[in-house]
């Protein structure tokens, strides 16, 4: 029962003893107090210093009588040998007959009143022991007393869902009728549509009164996802078909733009090293420490280690070539600067930031950033335990909010519209980069003018944002020139290995991945840069995400 009672007015000596005699648990004084209080009522309403009414003789009634209820079932409780169900009932019935016949109590104190008998006749408050008050009489007088606040549109929405509930209960459990059962949350649902678990309790009670047929809806249920499947497969085969020949228009572009820089060999250690993989060891995984060896939560992920093993090993050769490159041009002293964008906890930077700082001969520093808080608190902790602390930074931020300079900008399967992000850092900055892409489908567009959204807002892009890229698509100006943003939304989804389970390597697909990699490399061979594509190992080896996008500025 609810505790914060409203204080009636001092109306007179005994009430106030009533209500000292109630704190302090004397409940059957309290309660002979609050009966001599209405045999001692004033005949007037009660007004106050400016002349306003502000207690009518009802309410005063009203407001003793709840206490005397509340007393009762106090008692009750303290007492669970004694019955007080006749009392009780007797209370209830009075204040029922209060408020069903004056016009004048419909006050805070009326709602009170109401739903404190509502709920006691349904049994939410009342007596440890066995009740006599499972009759239809005493439930018709929950109802009743639910109605006169619902229909005189009472109470505030909280306290009318708990009354069209209560009511509902007492139609179903105590009456066993149904249909006005389900009325009662018919009406719940008019003045709040949105309560699911109200949704659900109504959907029951149809099933139960024959309203709804299971198995028909499920067989309806059944049509439609199949009827949608049908949309979906006829639109893509169209969007396939359309594409397809667009893409074939750009494949010359393509095919020159994905060609490896002549200038700078991106690849040759790795190329060096696959030739003779069996025989290198090109990390020792056994004297990596235990805290930054990658990790993945389901630990029955062997095969996904392995991948992830492989993977890094490529990445550590083409990112220590790089530093090797990189260090030949910048001005002598100044540490190397590697920022890994959506670095996750660390599981491919850590990695290589003890490698390269255990080295010595070229000195580095890390900076790791992920917009996850969770990943970064994780991030920091590991990078502790292995006392890395002094080389390696942690950000909590966007991608996109990294404004300090650096040389080398790295990210490892940075979702949808993030690594483009990354690259513009990397652009701006005139900094090398390496990264192997993931999620295209999540690329959220922007809505600029002449641009029409394809891609599905709050997928992909980032730990719990929904943020769209402000960046223009297609990324470069050669492809811009050639295609229209609406489609290269649709080969963003067509082009992700995550949206195309099972045909993960038709040519449509490839043919659609390739070019969104050759539009951001071409971005960066406008901006100067020599640039290569290519994999980190062979999808057996690495997983079907292993296409790695290398650039490093001319100048
Ligand atoms: C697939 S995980 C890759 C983690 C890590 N690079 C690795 O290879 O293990 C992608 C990470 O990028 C982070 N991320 C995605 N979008 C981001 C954004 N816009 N800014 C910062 N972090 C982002 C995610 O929180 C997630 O931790």
């Amino acid at each position: 029962m609810d505790d914060k009672w409203i204080q009636p007015p001092i109306v007179c000596d005994h009430l106030t003893k009533g209500k000292l005699l109630f704190d302090t648990k004397e409940y059957s004084f309290a309660i002979a107090s609050f009966r001599a209080c209405l045999d001692n009522l004033p005949a007037k309403p009660i007004i106050n210093e400016d002349g306003d009414i502000i207690y009518t003789v009802d309410e005063i009634v009203l407001s003793t009588r709840l206490f005397i209820l509340r007393a009762l079932w106090k008692q009750t409780l303290l007492d669970s040998t004694t019955t007080y169900t006749d009392t009780t009932l007797d209370e209830v019935k009075a204040i029922l007959k209060i408020l069903t016949t004056t016009t004048e109590c419909r006050s805070v104190l009326c709602m009170l009143a109401v739903s404190t008998i509502a709920r006691i006749i349904n049994g939410d408050v009342l007596y440890k022991g066995e009740s006599v008050l499972s009759t239809k009489d005493i439930s018709n007088m929950g109802i009743q007393a639910c109605r006169i606040i619902l229909d005189e549109s009472y109470g505030n929405i909280k306290e009318r869902r708990i009354l069209y509930s209560i009511e509902c209960d007492l139609y179903e459990r105590r009456q066993g009728d149904l249909q006005s059962a389900a009325k009662s949350i018919e009406s719940l649902l008019k003045e709040s549509p949105k309560v699911q678990s109200q949704q659900k309790r109504l959907r029951e009670l149809h099933i139960q009164l024959g309203l709804i047929d299971v198995v028909e809806e499920k067989a309806k249920k059944e049509a439609s996802r199949q009827h949608k499947k049908r949309q979906r497969m006829k639109k893509k085969e169209k969007d396939s078909s359309k594409l397809d020949s667009i893409l074939d228009t750009l494949q010359s572009d393509v095919s020159a733009t994905l060609s490896r820089s002549p200038t700078y060999n991106f690849f040759e250690g790795l190329d060096n090293s696959q030739k003779s993989r069996e025989k290198a060891t090109i990390i020792d995984w056994s004297c990596i420490p235990d805290d930054i060896q990658p990790k993945f939560e389901n630990k029955s992920k062997e095969k996904r280690l392995l991948r992830k093993r492989n993977q890094l090993e490529s990445l550590y050769i083409l990112l220590s070539g790089l530093v090797e490159k990189v260090s030949t041009t910048k001005e002598s002293g100044r540490p190397i600067h590697i920022v890994d964008f959506g670095s996750g906890s660390g599981n491919s930077c850590l990695v290589f930031a003890f490698l390269l700082l255990q080295k010595k001969d070229i000195p580095c520093r890390f900076t790791l950033i992920d917009n996850n808080p969770h990943s970064v608190k994780l991030g920091k902790l590991r990078t502790n335990k292995v006392g890395l602390d002094s080389s390696v930074q942690w950000l909590c931020q966007d991608v996109s909010n990294f404004h300090e300079s650096f040389d080398i900008g790295l990210a490892t399967h940075l979702c949808g519209g993030a690594t483009d992000s990354m690259m513009e850092r990397c652009l701006l900055h005139k900094a090398a980069f390496i990264a192997t892409p993931c999620c295209l489908g999540s690329i959220v567009f922007n809505a600029h003018e002449n641009v029409v959204s394809q891609a599905k807002p709050g997928r992909g892009y980032g730990w719990n944002t929904n943020k769209r890229t402000s960046l223009t698509y297609p990324r470069s100006a050669c492809f811009r020139d050639q295609i229209t943003v609406d489609n290269y939304a649709i080969i963003t989804r067509l082009a992700d290995c995550s949206l195309t389970t099972g045909q993960s390597d038709n040519e449509l697909h490839i043919k659609g991945k390739r070019f969104l990699d050759s539009d951001r490399l071409r971005l960066a061979q406008e901006a100067n840069y020599d640039t290569s594509f290519g994999q980190l190992g062979s999808k057996i080896d690495c997983g079907p995400r292993s296409d790695v996008l290398c650039g490093i500025c001319k100048a």
